[in-house]
C-alpha cells in the first residue's frame, strides 16, 4: 500500500511539474533540427516554421542544420534529445515515415520515437535537368537516359531523402540504373548542377524554382496528376505517360516521444494560427505547396499521414528498389 502510494505521489508530482513547465514553455531558445544542409527544400520550410512559432510564442526558434545520411542523422539526434519541448525537429516524409525502408539500424522508430505537432506542407516533386542535357521533354529523357544510363549523374540528398524517393520512383519505371551521388542535401545538388556535374535530380518544386524561372536548369516534369500554379507550362508525369513518377512529400514539425502533451498543444496551436496567416498562406503558395485545410494540419492528423503513407508507399519503394 506505501508503495502504491508512493508511486502515485510520483505521478501526481511529475504531471504538476509538466503542467508547470507548459505553462512557462517556452521560456528559452528552441532548436528546430533540420536535416538538411542550408538553402533547399528541409531548410525553407523549417525556417518558415521558425519564425511562425518564434512570432506566435514570443521565444526565439531555431534553426540547426544537420545534414548526413537521408536526414537520419539530424533526427536520430532529435529522437534522443530531452523530451522537454527545446529540441523540435522538421522532418518530412522521408525522414518521419520512410526511413526504416532505407536503413535496417535506423536507430529511431520514426512511429514510437516521436510525437507529431503539425504538417507544414506538401510540395509536388519536378525532375529537373542541367541546362544543357540533350531532352526537352519527359519522352525525350526517357528516350536519351535509356540509351546512356552509365553516362548519366543523378543528384540526391541522400537514402531515403525524398530526392532519392522521387528518382528512384523515376529510374525504376524507365528500368535504368544510373550513377547517383549523395549530398546533404538538394541545395548542394543545385550547385552541382550549375557546375554541370550532376545531369538531373528530382526536388520538391521549390528547390529549383528560381533557377528553373531563371532558365539556369530545366523542369521536365511535374511528378503528380495536375500542373503546378507556379511553373502552370511544365506538363505532369501522367500527361507524359510516365504516372508512376508520382512524389509529393509532407513536411511537417515533430518533437521526441514524451514531451508534456501542453507543451505539444501549444506549439500545434502556434503552428496551426500561422498558417492561417495570409501571408505565410501566399509564401507557401509562392514557393508551390499545395493547400492543406485545417482539418488535416495537427499531430493526429499527421500521425495517421504518416502511417498511411509508409504503408502506401513501403510496398512500391521495395518493388521500385528490387527492379
Ligand atoms: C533538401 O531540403 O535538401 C532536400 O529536399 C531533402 C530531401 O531530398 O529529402
Amino acid at each position: 500500500m506505501a508503495r502504491l502510494l508512493t508511486a502515485v505521489a510520483a505521478l501526481l508530482m511529475a504531471a504538476a511539474i509538466n503542467h508547470a513547465q507548459a505553462q512557462d514553455y517556452p521560456a528559452r531558445p528552441v532548436t528546430i533540427i533540420v536535416p538538411f544542409a542550408a538553402g533547399g527544400p528541409a531548410d525553407i520550410t523549417g525556417r518558415i516554421v521558425a519564425d511562425i512559432l518564434s512570432r506566435h510564442l514570443g521565444q526565439k526558434f531555431l534553426v540547426e542544420n544537420v545534414g548526413g545520411a537521408g536526414g537520419t542523422t539530424g533526427t536520430l539526434r532529435a529522437a534522443r534529445a530531452p523530451a522537454d519541448g527545446y529540441t523540435l525537429v522538421s522532418g518530412h516524409l522521408g525522414t518521419n515515415a520512410l526511413a526504416p525502408a532505407f536503413y535496417p539500424n535506423l536507430g529511431y522508430d520514426p512511429q514510437k520515437d516521436f510525437q507529431p505537432i503539425g504538417l507544414t506542407a506538401e510540395y509536388p516533386e519536378l525532375l529537373v535537368v542541367r541546362k544543357d542535357f540533350p531532352a526537352n521533354n519527359l519522352k525525350e529523357f526517357v528516350a536519351y537516359a535509356k540509351s546512356n544510363a552509365s553516362k548519366l549523374n543523378v543528384g540526391h540528398a541522400g537514402l531515403g531523402s525524398v530526392s532519392y524517393v522521387g528518382c528512384l520512383l523515376l529510374n525504376s519505371a524507365i528500368g535504368i540504373k544510373p550513377t547517383l551521388i549523395p549530398f546533404t542535401g538538394t541545395a548542394p545538388v543545385l550547385n552541382a548542377m550549375l557546375a554541370g556535374q550532376i545531369d538531373y535530380e528530382c526536388d520538391p518544386v521549390l528547390g529549383t524554382l528560381s533557377q528553373v524561372q531563371a532558365g539556369n536548369v530545366k523542369a521536365l516534369a511535374i511528378a503528380a496528376k495536375k500542373r503546378s500554379p507556379i511553373l502552370p507550362d511544365v506538363p505532369t508525369s501522367y500527361e507524359q505517360g510516365l504516372p508512376e513518377f508520382d512524389c509529393s512529400p509532407f513536411y511537417g514539425l515533430f518533437a521526441p516521444s514524451g514531451t508534456p502533451q501542453a507543451v505539444v498543444e501549444k506549439l500545434a496551436e502556434a503552428l496551426n494560427k500561422g498558417l492561417n496567416e495570409e501571408a505565410v498562406q501566399k509564401r507557401l503558395a509562392d514557393l508551390g505547396a499545395e493547400t492543406i485545410e485545417p482539418g488535416r494540419r495537427g499531430p493526429r492528423a499527421l500521425a495517421e499521414l504518416i502511417k498511411s503513407e509508409s504503408n502506401r508507399l513501403m510496398p512500391i519503394l521495395k518493388a521500385a528498389a528490387e527492379k
